[in-house]
């Protein structure tokens, strides 16, 4: 008999990393595949920033080898300070250093629910909140991005979500996967639902520099400084370093009001020691320096989400809201049956991998699925050939019928 794995970990799905079973399968079926599921900018041929490689390796040179102090490096916590400052951000209280962007929402969640609390989060959205929650035995809310409002948060919606159990909103600005911006309308009528009903707002900017075409992002914690705000960033996509695990949390509001959630989240980061070492020597270097590659970065990527989006909606059936930034788009679908059969025969049948709408929170009709729009563009064209050509096949196979078009949320 085999060693049972905890209960705990029975509901965690993470469908990014899922699909790349089926890839493996794809390849043996001698398919050449087309990764358009990684957000990972270094694996098509971006490259972290000179300052930060430099910075990297004199640290290993030198030694600095050991643990650091487990809430981060000194000169990195006010490096991160004085940027975040300097965009605005209001009374910061405390600023954590973390093994990515990733472990500092771990801590941000671990530290505040207990079983059977609740917090809300966006469908879609990055699914790694709704595991972590499902390993807390606490419950995902989702609250609706409204397609026909260029993916921006449905307040109304939202509001409807809070009972006496909930405690905090998850906002991802820009969105995973929509590529969305939001308006400061939008954060402010956010901020007010977690003034009044005295939440934490977890905001999740680890993409905040990459934004097109004069779209401008507004940090949540610029706008108040009377509710308690975790700002989540890092080094992974801004600074196109997600291998360095680098990332930190900022946590802003009144003292009193955050002070013994703080303390929870800096026994939490006692206890796991300290975050990598070497890679916080980069962290000051990065934030403080030119800020060079952002533009040409920021240039490619608008393109490419603008050829996808334009290619996406050449498609007969599918529509894709053009993104504001990130690397990603979500296209919307019209097929029968469920998205997960229609991304898995995609993969098997042609080798271009997506992930599906459901991996992000996305029940039911329509279908969506998400793309990077990393890839260069002869890449990217040819996946959309063969999505094009899947999709006419997939129809032939499974007729759409009106009854299927009943919405998700
Ligand atoms: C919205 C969002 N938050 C956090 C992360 C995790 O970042 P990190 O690689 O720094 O752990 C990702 C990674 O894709 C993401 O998309």
């Amino acid at each position: 008999m085999s060693i049972r794995a905890a209960r705990r970990t029975a509901g965690i799905r993470y469908a990014n990393r899922e699909v790349v079973q089926l890839a493996e399968e794809a390849q043996r079926r001698g398919r050449k595949l087309l990764n358009l599921n990684i957000g990972d900018p270094n694996i098509f041929g971006f490259r972290t920033p000179e300052c930060i490689q430099e910075a990297m390796i004199r640290a290993i040179r030198e030694n600095h080898n050991g643990y650091s102090h487990s809430s981060g490096l000194a000169e990195a916590r006010a490096a991160i300070r004085r940027q975040a400052e300097s965009r605005g951000l209001r009374k910061v209280q405390e600023v954590l250093v973390t093994n990515g962007g990733s472990e500092a929402i771990d801590m941000a969640l671990s530290a505040l629910v207990n079983s059977g609390d609740n917090v809300l989060l966006p469908a879609p959205g990055y699914p790694l909140y709704a595991a972590l929650l499902s390993r807390l035995e606490a419950e995902t809310r989702r609250y609706r991005l409204d397609e026909s409002n260029n993916w921006q948060p449905d307040i109304e919606h939202m509001a409807e979500q809070i009972d006496g159990r909930t405690r905090a909103i998850v906002l991802i600005n820009p969105n995973n996967p929509t590529g969305c911006v939001y308006s400061r309308e939008t954060i402010e009528a956010v901020i007010d639902l977690c003034r009044g009903h005295k939440l934490v707002l977890i905001s999740d900017e680890i993409y905040d520099r990459i934004l097109f075409n004069g779209h401008e992002h507004v940090p949540s914690a610029s706008l108040a400084d009377d509710v308690c705000i975790v700002t989540i960033n890092g080094l992974s996509k801004n600074y196109i370093a997600p291998g360095l695990r680098c990332g930190w949390s900022i946590t802003s509001g009144p003292a009193g009001l955050c002070e013994d959630y703080l303390q929870g989240m800096r026994k939490l980061s006692r206890v796991r020691l300290s975050a990598g070492h070497p890679q916080q020597h980069a962290i000051a270097p990065a934030l403080l320096g030119a800020q060079e590659h952002l533009p040409p970065l920021c240039d490619i990527l608008s393109r490419r989400a603008r050829f996808c989006a334009e290619r996406l909606n050449a498609i007969e059936g599918v529509q894709c809201v053009e993104p504001q930034g990130a690397f990603y788009a979500f296209p919307s679908l019209q097929i029968a049956g469920r998205d997960e059969d229609f991304v898995r025969e995609l993969i098997l049948e042609t080798g271009v991998i997506v992930v599906q709408g459901s991996g992000f929170g996305l029940q039911g009709q329509p279908s969506y699925f998400r793309i990077v729009t990393l890839p260069g563009d002869e890449v990217l064209a040819e996946a959309f050939d063969r999505i094009e050509d899947f999709l006419g096949s997939w129809r032939r196979r499974h007729p759409f019928t009106e009854e299927a078009a009943a919405p998700a949320l």
